[in-house]
C-alpha cells in the first residue's frame, strides 16, 4: 500500500504535539498507535504467561508470541521461526553471538571487524579475543565513510574464524556491501555476525540471501517497543551451541542428575520472556509491511537528499559519511561549536538530535573528532522538520559567532 507521507505523522501520537521535531530515530524510533494499542491490549485482555498454562488465556498468549516469531522470521527471510531468538536488544544479541562462538575459537585465531562499529559490536569481540588469546583486525573506513574492501579482503586468512560488521553505520549511515562481505567471509570459512540495528525497518533485510550465521537487531528502532531485541541464528548451527542462560522454559525434562533442552528456539530463551514486547513487535512489523519496506527506503532516501543538499550550502558545517549507499543518518560538526552545544541549543527550539561519540568512539576519533552532532530521519519526518533544523542551525552559528 502506498502511503500519503503528509498524513503519516497521524499514526504516531507523540508527533501530534507538533512542538517536537524528532530527528533522533537512529537512537530510537517513535511508535505508531497500532504498536501502543498492541501493548495495551495484551495487558488489558490477553495477559498470561506463555508455554506453561493449560488454560485458554495462556494458550492465546502463547499463540500470539509464536505468531510474532513467525512474522519476524518472514520479515527478514529466515527459513523458520526456530532461528529467531528474542533478546533484550541488539547489544544482547551481539554479546550472545560472541559467547556462543567462544568454543569455536582456539588460541591464535583471528576475528575481523571494522573501525566503524558501535561499541556493542566491538567490546564483546575484544573481551572474547582477550579470553581466547585471539587477534582482532580492524578494517579501516575510507574518506567517504565506506569500508575499505581491499583491506577487508587482505585482512582475512586461514586463521580468521569470525567476521563481525554492521549492516548500516549508526554514525556515518553507510549501508555496507553486505552481499560482498558475506561472500568473501564465507569463502574464507568464517562465521559471519551482523549488527543490523540500523537496518531492519529501514531497508529490506534478507538473512537467507546473505547466508550469514548471526544477525542481531532491536525492536525499538523499527517502531516496536524497547526492551526487546532479535538474534537470528542460522538454523543448522543451533543444535551445535549450548545456551547462554539456564532455567525455566529452555528445558523439556529435568532430573537431579540430567536435563534435556527444549526445542528451538525456546532452548535459548530461559525464563519468562518479554511477551508484550513480542506481540507489539508483531504489530510494528505489520505496520512496516503495510507501508512497504521499499517505500520506506525510498522515502528516507528522499529526506536524506533534501537534508544533505541543505547542509552542503552551509560552509561552516562539515558532514561525515557521504557514501552514495547511505541511510537517513547525517553526522556533522559546526566550525567552532561543540556538538553538545548544538544539541542543547536545538533543544530550545524543541528539535531533538543526538550529539557525542554515538557509542562508536574509535570511529569518531578516526575522523579526527571528539564529538559529532547527528540527525537521523524516518518516514514521519518531513521537509518542514528539515527547514526548522536549518533555521535553528543558522541561528546558532550566527549567534555564537557574533557573540
Ligand atoms: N545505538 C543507538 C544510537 O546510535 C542508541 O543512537
Amino acid at each position: 500500500m502506498n502511503r500519503d507521507w503528509a498524513n503519516i505523522r497521524k499514526d504516531f501520537p507523540i508527533l501530534n504535539d507538533t512542538s517536537h521535531v524528532y530527528l533522533d530515530s537512529a537512537a530510537t524510533s517513535q511508535k505508531p498507535q497500532s504498536v501502543i494499542n498492541a501493548i495495551t491490549k495484551y495487558y488489558t485482555n490477553q495477559n498470561a504467561n506463555i508455554h506453561r498454562g493449560i488454560y485458554s488465556l495462556s494458550e492465546e498468549a502463547t499463540m500470539l508470541y509464536i505468531a510474532s516469531k513467525e512474522a519476524t522470521a518472514s520479515f527478514i527471510n529466515a527459513s523458520s521461526y526456530r532461528s529467531i531468538i528474542y533478546t533484550r536488544n541488539a547489544t544482547e544479541g551481539l554479546n550472545m553471538s560472541a559467547l556462543l562462538l567462544e568454543n569455536e575459537l582456539e588460541e591464535g585465531d583471528e576475528i575481523v571487524t571494522t573501525v566503524m562499529e558501535h561499541h556493542s559490536n566491538l567490546i564483546p569481540w575484544m573481551k572474547l579475543a582477550q579470553r581466547k588469546k585471539c587477534k582482532i583486525t580492524y578494517v579501516k573506513v575510507n574518506e567517504i565513510g565506506e569500508i575499505d574492501m581491499e583491506e577487508f579482503k587482505n585482512s582475512l586468512n586461514s586463521k580468521t574464524k569470525i567476521v563481525a560488521f554492521s549492516h548500516i553505520s549508526n554514525v556515518l549511515g553507510t549501508i555496507n556491501p553486505i552481499d560482498d562481505i558475506c561472500q568473501i567471509a564465507k569463502r574464507n570459512g568464517a562465521y559471519i555476525v551482523i549488527d543490523g540495528a540500523q537496518a531492519v525497518g529501514h531497508i529490506p533485510v534478507d538473512v537467507g540471501k546473505y547466508d550469514c550465521d548471526f544477525y542481531a537487531f532491536s525492536s525499538h528502532k523499527m517502531f516496536g517497543p524497547t526492551g526487546l531485541g532479535v538474534l537470528y541464528i542460522k538454523e543448522e548451527l543451533l543444535d551445535r551451541f549450548d545456551p547462554i542462560f539456564y532455567g525455566g522454559e529452555m528445558v523439556s525434562h529435568v532430573a537431579l542428575d540430567e536435563f534435556k533442552y527444549n526445542e528451538l528456539p525456546w532452548k535459548f530463551e530461559a525464563g519468562t520472556p518479554h511477551i508484550a514486547g513480542g506481540i507489539a513487535l508483531h504489530a510494528a512489523i505489520i505496520y512496516l509491511q503495510e507501508i512497504g519496506i521499499e517505500n520506506i527506503e525510498k522515502r528516507n532516501l528522499q529526506l536524506l537528499q533534501i537534508l544533505q543538499t541543505q547542509l552542503q550550502d552551509l560552509p561552516y558545517i562539515k558532514m561525515y559519511g557521504t557514501s552514495p549507499q547511505k541511510s537517513s543518518v547525517v553526522s556533522f560538526t559546526m566550525d567552532g561549536v561543540h556538538s553538545h552545544d548544538i544539541a542543547s541549543l536545538l533543544d530550545r527550539d524543541h528539535i531533538c538530535i543526538r550529539a557525542g561519540n554515538h557509542c562508536a568512539e574509535p570511529l569518531v576519533h578516526s575522523l579526527s573528532c571528539n564529538s559529532l552532532a547527528r540527525v537521523s530521519l524516518h518516514i514521519y519526518n518531513n521537509e518542514e522538520d528539515i527547514q526548522k533544523l536549518l533555521i535553528s542551525l543558522k541561528n546558532i552559528y550566527h549567534k555564537l559567532k557574533n557573540g
